[in-house]
């Protein structure tokens, strides 16, 4: 049975497009028996890693920093499945994202080797690893998401995990209106529960399933005038309570 870790890193955590995409995946996962755990960094207290190298000479394999961090670090030894759920941000992920990541270096060893003629850290515990990204973007175009899909698969590296593959959602805003576009999202929506339960099935995602979530829910021309009608009636809002 696979366990999955299922990673929030939105600042808006339940209330944000992230949880959208967060309950499909984790319901079609459950559907496939995977066991779950969920975790919304919103809600834990993890600072900045102080580059201190403690984890690795003095205290080996812990942090000094006493925080929510070595309660996650637990979970992750834990999982088979790390899911990384990151809005974009300035092309990125988010910095709650960073920092998480940052703070799993306990889990390396300082020392250095040759693989595939990379300099790389052995891992602390002899497992077996994947990571699965799951994002999703205000811009309209997939392609939006190429620096970030390249960041985790390094990571993967770094970590000896294997990449699972991404759910990727972009124009991700327009997840919230159902109301407007119900047989759109339902689709994506059904596309997220079956990449779950084919990633807690397969310990992977096929092309078909990540080509299936980033599917256009409408076109390009119609979102650039809805995002725009949409912020110039927030702006107008803030100007007639001043
Ligand atoms: C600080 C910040 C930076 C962002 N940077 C990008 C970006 O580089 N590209 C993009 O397409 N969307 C960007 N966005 C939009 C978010 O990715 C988008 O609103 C997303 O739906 C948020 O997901 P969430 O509701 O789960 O937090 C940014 C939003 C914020 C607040």
């Amino acid at each position: 049975m696979t366990k999955i870790l299922f990673v929030n890193a939105s600042p808006l955590g339940r209330n944000g497009m992230t949880h959208i995409l967060q309950k499909a995946f984790l319901e079609g996962a459950q559907k496939a028996g995977a066991q779950l755990e969920e975790v919304f960094l919103n809600k834990k207290d993890i600072k900045p890693c102080r580059g201190c190298f403690s984890c690795w000479i003095k205290t080996p394999g812990k942090c000094v920093i006493k925080d929510d961090q070595a309660e996650l670090l637990e979970k992750c030894l834990w999982s088979d499945l790390l899911v990384l759920a990151t809005p974009l941000y300035v092309d990125g992920m988010t910095a709650q994202c960073k920092t998480f990541v940052d703070r799993l270096i306990p889990l390396a060893q300082p020392e250095f080797v040759l693989e595939k003629d990379h300099c790389r850290h052995p891992q602390r515990f002899d497992r077996k690893w994947k990571f699965l990204l799951v994002s999703n973007c205000g811009f309209y175009e997939k392609d939006n998401f190429d620096a970030l899909v390249f960041h985790c698969q390094r990571m993967c590296l770094n970590f000896h995990a294997e990449y699972a593959g991404h759910i990727l959602r972009p124009h991700g805003p327009v997840m919230q209106y159902a109301d407007m576009l119900g047989a759109e999202i339902a689709k994506i929506i059904e596309a997220v529960r079956g990449a779950g339960e084919e990633v807690a099935k397969s310990g992977k995602l096929s092309e078909d399933a990540m080509n299936a979530v980033s599917a256009p829910i409408i076109p390009r021309s119609a979102y650039i005038e809805g995002v725009n009608v949409y912020w110039k009636q927030e702006l107008a809002k803030l100007q007639k309570q001043s």
